[in-house]
């Protein structure tokens, strides 16, 4: 058992906490957010996230997890601290270190006895040194026994708990492998290959692993606009290529590109790592360049179905960046209402739990309460994110609702040939028959 601060409680910070409780430690979860503490204290989740707010209060009870907005609260007596503050982007696509640095500082003014901090967030490479550079500056003369190791975290948003306690491999990276190790000893009962290795590896394990998986989604998407026009289909396209165990069928799945807090930001700061040091990162260049034309080419065919969109009635369905999420940072759907919106059309839009986050986006799109408003007396229904509870639609009674029939399938979720038959005038994504 040992007893861990973490600083920061968003998706990582929550889970992370949540998960290292259950896993028996003594868990102290920081956050500089008192509306977001006060919530957790009183049981309530600030994000959705499936089944974390069983995880949180079963641990809650058992006297093992606790929340604070205090430092010297959260600091006391922990053996290892997890930095999962948020990394965003700046302006020139560089992560923007000001809340790594605030809780670094903080850990410094309070703590006395030894500690490993430990870099959770996503954080550009050779920060972990920087991290050391800030506590060191910051104690003055004042000493203080401590070590950096890079813990970077590879969960993802709606299978956070089942991707932490399941993970594929543990990464951490440290000049000190004693420091290593006692991190190490955290994840052994989940039984999954630990990588050890140096701060700056670990940091780039990071960076590589998230812009190749964004890498996947362009290529499949570059391939599924060339089936357009060339009259083949992307799903069976990934499907085939898939089966070829060098390649593997995840992260083929064609659509609207990719979304989400940290892919595009995770993208992005590696590309502009690259520049920085004088490399031409083209490829990532190309990745985030086809990204960006797939939400375009919705537009495009919309545009063409309907003879142009002032005026126009759109129905959006699915608004958080994937399903079983609520979060909308850099969801397709989002750039996709902008770009509708800004040429006339009139938007309204549907999705199981991220009307709360759309409502504060979007003054104007009219938020409706199932698929069913959305489609009436809309000239498209366009599938943005492909939750569940979409799959089986009664697409009779849509037909009759619309007041014209045009589908655009973002997600290639429905049976397009069926819906063709059903009367619709369907388009997916890389479906060129
Ligand atoms: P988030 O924005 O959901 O949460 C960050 C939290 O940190 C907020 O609650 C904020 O109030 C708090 N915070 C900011 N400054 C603080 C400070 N000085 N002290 C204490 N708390 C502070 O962020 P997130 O999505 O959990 O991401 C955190 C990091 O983990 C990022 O670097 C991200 O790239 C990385 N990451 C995220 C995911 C994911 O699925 N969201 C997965 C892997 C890695
Ligand atoms: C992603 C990674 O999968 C995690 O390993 C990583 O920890 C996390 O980023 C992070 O660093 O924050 P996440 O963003 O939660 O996780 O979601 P993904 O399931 O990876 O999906 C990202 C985006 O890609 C979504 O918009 C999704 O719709 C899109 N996507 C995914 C596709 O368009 N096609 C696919 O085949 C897969």
């Amino acid at each position: 058992m040992t007893k861990i601060c973490v600083i920061g409680t968003g998706y990582v910070g929550l889970v992370t906490g949540s998960c290292f409780a259950d896993l028996g430690n003594t868990v102290a979860c920081l956050d500089v957010d008192d509306t977001r503490i006060s919530k957790l204290k009183n049981g309530v989740m600030p994000i959705y996230e499936p089944g974390l707010e069983q995880l949180v209060s079963q641990n809650v009870r058992a006297g093992r997890l606790s929340f604070t907005t205090e430092y010297s609260e959260a600091l006391k007596e922990t053996e290892i601290a997890f930095i999962a503050v948020g990394t965003p982007s700046g302006s020139d696509g560089e992560a923007d270190l000001q809340y790594v640095r605030s809780a670094a500082e903080s850990i410094a003014d309070l703590v006395d006895d030894p500690i490993i901090i430990v870099n959770k967030s996503t954080v550009p490479v050779g920060t972990g040194d920087w991290v050391a550079d800030v506590v060191r500056k910051r104690r003055g003369g004042k000493a203080l026994e401590f070590h950096v190791v890079s813990n970077p975290e590879f969960l993802r948003e709606g299978s956070a708990i089942n991707d932490f306690m399941n993970p594929d491999r543990v990464v951490l990276g440290s000049t000190e492998r004693e420091a290593a190790n006692k991190v190490a000893q955290l994840y052994l009962t989940l039984r999954c290959p630990i990588v050890i290795t140096d701060l700056r590896t670990a940091e780039m394990i990071k960076y590589a692993s998230n812009a190749f998986l964004a890498t996947r989604i362009s290529f499949i998407n570059e391939i599924g606009n060339i089936c357009e026009e060339l009259g083949a289909d992307v799903c069976e396209v990934a499907r085939g290529m898939g089966l070829d165990k060098r390649i593997g069928p995840s992260f083929l799945d064609a659509g609207l590109g990719w979304g989400g807090s940290c892919f595009p930001k995770d993208v992005k700061a590696l590309a502009h790592m690259a520049v920085l040091h004088g490399t031409q990162p083209q490829l990532l260049q190309a990745v985030m360049e086809i990204n960006r034309n797939q939400r375009r080419r919705v537009i495009v065919k919309l545009r063409k179905a309907l003879g142009g969109l002032n005026d126009r009635e759109i129905g959006i369905l699915g608004l958080a960046f994937k399903p079983n999420t609520d979060d909308m940072r850099e969801a397709p759907a989002v750039e996709v209402i902008h770009l509708l919106q800004n040429e006339g059309a009139h938007v309204k839009a549907y999705d199981p739990q991220a009307m709360e986050n759309a409502g504060q986006m979007f003054p104007r799109l009219t938020l409706c309460s199932n698929p069913y408003e959305v489609a009436d007396g809309v000239d498209a229904l366009v599938l943005t994110t492909e939750w569940n509870e979409f799959k089986q639609l009664d697409f009779d009674r849509i037909r009759g609702l619309m007041r014209q029939p045009v589908i655009i399938d973002g997600r290639n979720l429905w049976d397009g040939e069926r819906l063709r038959a059903q009367g619709f005038n369907y388009y997916g994504i890389g479906r060129g028959n």
